[in-house]
């Protein structure tokens, strides 16, 4: 989501007549997108914006804007205008297209300033404009990741799982008109992107605010699947109380969308999940694993899990490493529980770090020898891989990704780029697989 929201960032500065630095260049606008999912990203996100301080000492023309979930936050937005002086433009999660315009009144207070008592313009706006639809729909978008291609579909969320910040960030459900999907995604074809992937906090809530009841995820994804062209879909994330049969029926029977699905489960504990509010069981959700290993034995399914949330016991954890040891998924992201401020769980007497800290170690050593194994599985296979890029270090070689989402490196040239290939596995090294000939 920050990825896509960051190109209509560049989108619009584009627009404006900026282009990004080369390497070596200085900047003439710095703009950081934050998060603040955890403690840490908010962390690194203030770490770096006050590393540009000395940057703007050199250089008092450098226009330096934060914009994102951090500063929609209660209170952060008067942090920065207290605490970095140097920043010019704060901006929160729903009004990044005034980008533009805040920039030129910046530009324009500092040619109007006459002597050392004149104040430079700078600006603190996180407003929830309720036009934000039309807005958004006008934004310019720079797409940054070819072949791949992010297409939002609904923005914000109403759960309110109980550690969560993102519902007061990102403000309630909000659907695009399903036209305006479908024509971005055609676009998106027509322009030679091979990959689409559409988002969401939760995709499955789509058209939830939209009256006409046919307005929903299972239709979209139809509709998407209708479109012709050698392209794949992949979506995320997907809330496991709102997955629908219709869903997976449509995923199964589709001819771009890919056995691909991140299922978060959060934790393997039932008393957990009613603590977190995340309003399914453990029976729930393994009998959708089932559901999705009958209707595509093919799936790649990985997921989220934390561990650390105030109520876990270490029986509760337990049951979280039953959980992945029954499921195997292909891959976990794990996180441990950090507090956000405002949220429920936030107020609950937290467990100790080194606690957390012992439980994720033992998670990530069970995942990964789950995901070695899975590799394994996969060597003397064929597969059909998008290259997607090259592959950094390994000379003459590229990378991309099977159907159900594994990485594959192997043999190949920049104008493989956006090309599918047939590839044989020969090697796995616990996430990655390699191939040292293609077919
Ligand atoms: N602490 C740790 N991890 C969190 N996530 C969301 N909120 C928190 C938090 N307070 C994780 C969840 C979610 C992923 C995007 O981030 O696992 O699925
Ligand atoms: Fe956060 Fe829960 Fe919404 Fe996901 S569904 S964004 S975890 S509140």
């Amino acid at each position: 989501m920050n990825v896509h929201e960051s190109e209509k960032v560049a989108g619009i500065l584009e627009e404006m007549g900026y282009r990004a630095c080369l390497e070596g260049e200085k900047a003439d606008i710095i703009v950081f997108n934050t998060c603040c999912i955890r403690d840490t990203a908010e962390r690194r996100a203030l770490g770096n914006i006050g590393v540009v301080k000395a940057e703007k000492k050199e250089n008092p023309n450098l226009i330096i804007a934060v914009i994102g979930c951090m500063p929609q936050q209660e209170g952060v937005a008067e942090t920065l205008k207290n605490r970095y002086p140097y920043v010019d433009i704060v901006l929160g999660t729903r009004n990044i297209a005034m980008l533009k315009d805040e920039i030129e009144k910046v530009l324009k207070s500092r040619s109007n300033i006459k002597k050392k008592s004149d104040k430079k313009y700078r600006c603190f706006d996180r407003s929830l404009p309720d036009n934000y639809l039309d807005i958004d729909e006008a934004t310019p978008q720079s797409r940054t990741s070819y072949p791949n291609a992010w297409v939002n579909i609904i923005y914000g969320c109403n759960n309110f799982c109980t550690y969560c910040i993102v519902p007061y960030v990102r403000a309630r459900e909000l659907s695009r008109e399903m036209s305006s999907v479908l024509d971005e995604v055609k676009k998106c074809v027509e322009d030679g992107y091979k990959e689409i992937t559409l988002l969401g906090q939760n995709v499955n809530s789509y058209g939830n605010d939209i009256v006409d009841d046919s307005v929903n995820f299972a239709n979209l994804l139809k509709k998407v699947d209708e479109i012709e062209g050698d392209f794949r879909v992949r979506f995320m994330t997907s809330h496991p109380k709102d997955l629908s049969d219709e869903v997976i029926s449509v995923m199964a029977n589709s001819r771009h969308i890919c056995h691909n699905l991140h299922l978060p489960v959060q934790a393997g504990s039932n008393k957990v999940l009613r603590d977190m509010n995340r309003r399914y069981t453990r029976e729930h959700y393994l009998e959708l694993i089932a559901k999705l290993r009958k209707a595509m034995p093919d799936i790649g399914i990985t997921t989220d899990i934390m561990v650390g949330f105030p109520t876990e016991t270490e029986e509760d954890f337990e049951e979280t490493m039953d959980l992945v040891r029954e499921v195997r998924y292909s891959n976990a992201f794990t996180f441990i529980y950090s507090p956000r401020k405002g949220t429920p769980a936030a107020k609950m007497e937290q467990i100790p770090y080194a606690v957390k800290q012992a439980r994720i170690e033992k998670l990530i050593a069970l995942q990964n020898s789950i995901t070695k194994e899975i590799s394994n599985d996969y060597i003397g296979g064929v597969y059909r891989v998008l290259c997607e890029d090259m592959a950094g270090k390994h000379n003459g070689m590229v990378c991309g990704r099977t159907e159900s989402g594994r990485l594959v490196t192997f043999p190949g040239e920049n104008e493989d780029i956006g090309k599918f290939f047939d590839i044989e596995i020969t090697e796995a090294r616990s996430a990655s697989l390699f191939c040292k000939k293609k077919v």
